[in-house]
């Protein structure tokens, strides 16, 4: 019987496309270590993009069926994930350690940026990314609640960095963390400008695959501050379905436009209530509204979460409910919007490195 030899085994591993990244494993470089072994068995390890890639079981799939068909007896795949860094096709200078920043807005206050930060950091744990959350409302900081921690942070040992706390799995810094409880930052504009750089450059926030950012609401100092001060891979909009939110998110997306950092897409929080008596769906914000608003703007919806109070019990006790309830239908949903936004910012880090010009990132 005719043995596949290395070369038909490379040779079938460049027919199977990455169906997000529409470009051919071996080009990718996610075919690694192709090894053909006794009796014509093929073993090599799949290196994905992201460990939170939607596209996993299909693109295994898709390698064993081309190389049982190139002649390969068994195949044996070993995934394993190596996170891309985009930098927003922007030339400013990255966060060492840093592969990916995601900053999550609101136009306007009270939405859920926060809770949407920190069970999207964690959902991305979760999927097997390093994961930190800067906590950039430096004079309104809810993170540490959110995430159950309040110990002051340590120094590094030669005292030129703040190492960032630790809990939930994922790395946090927040303001809230060097203040006393109920102590008001009273801050203008150049001083949160030079807070939110601090945390960005003199926290240790040593090989994170994703660190997301929890702004304030609007379109202020945070915004510009952070917009100008280190390389976004892109913006997440949080939204509830009321036309006012909606219209204060279009004004939040223009200015991300303006300072040219890329949108990955648009969330929907408070989206219905199921009533947990009677099961009944109520609309309480209206329906539908942002995904009407992302279809209207072009930009990507990325998913619902509906208003449940045990959201907001979590938040308040510092146990999310992704950790709380990690089976349960919202840590699915985030784990859904997580899944797309490593996803999008995979397609985005390829076309960078192959110098293309930016493609609408995909829903
Ligand atoms: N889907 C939800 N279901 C129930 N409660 C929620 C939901 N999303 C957020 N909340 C609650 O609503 C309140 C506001 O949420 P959050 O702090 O996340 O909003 P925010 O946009 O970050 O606010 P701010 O603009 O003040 O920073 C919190 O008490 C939070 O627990
Ligand atoms: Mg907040």
């Amino acid at each position: 019987m005719s043995q596949i030899n290395l070369e038909q085994a490379t040779k079938a591993l460049s027919t199977v496309q990455d169906p997000d990244l529409h470009k051919d494993l071996i080009t990718l470089n996610m075919a690694r270590s192709i090894q053909i072994l006794d009796g014509g068995k093929v073993k090599f390890n799949l290196v994905l993009t992201t460990p939170a890639c939607p596209l996993k079981a299909k693109i295994e799939e898709d390698c064993k069926n081309a190389l049982i068909q190139a002649g390969a007896s068994e195949v044996e795949i070993e995934t394993t994930a190596e996170v891309r860094g985009f930098k927003g096709f922007s030339t400013k200078q990255p966060i060492a350690g840093v592969k990916n920043i995601v900053a999550v807005s609101s136009g306007k206050g009270g939405v859920g940026k926060s809770t949407v930060s920190v069970n999207l950091a964690i959902a991305l744990s979760q999927l097997g990314a390093k994961v930190g959350i800067l906590d950039a409302d430096i004079t309104g900081p809810n993170i540490p609640l959110m995430l159950g921690v309040k110990q002051k942070p340590d120094l590094s040992s030669d005292n030129k960095m703040i190492m960032p706390l630790e809990n939930h799995g994922i790395k946090i810094m927040s303001m809230g963390l060097l203040l006393g409880d109920n102590e008001p930052v009273v801050w203008r504009g150049p001083m949160l400008h030079s807070a939110i750089n601090q945390f960005l450059r003199e926290v240790a926030w040593i090989d994170l695959d994703y660190l997301i950012i929890d702004l304030p609401p609007g379109t202020g100092d945070a915004q510009l501050t952070l917009g100008q001060a280190v390389p976004i891979g892109g913006a997440i909009i949080v939204s509830t379905p009321q036309d006012v939110a909606l219209m204060d998110s279009k004004k939040g997306l223009n200015m991300f436009r303006q300072i040219q950092v890329p949108i990955l897409g648009i969330i929907e929080n408070m989206s219905y209530f199921i009533a947990p008596d009677t099961g009944k769906r109520y609309e309480i914000f209206g329906h539908g509204g942002a995904k009407e608003a992302a279809e209207q703007l072009q930009i990507n919806f990325l998913g619902q979460i509906p208003l449940q109070s045990n959201i907001r019990e979590g938040g308040d006790k510092g146990l999310p409910i992704t950790i709380s309830d990690p089976q349960g239908e919202i840590a699915q949903a985030f784990s859904q919007i997580a899944q797309k936004v490593a996803a999008n910012l995979s397609i985005c880090a390829v076309e960078e490195e192959n110098g293309q010009a930016r493609t609408a990132v995909k829903a």
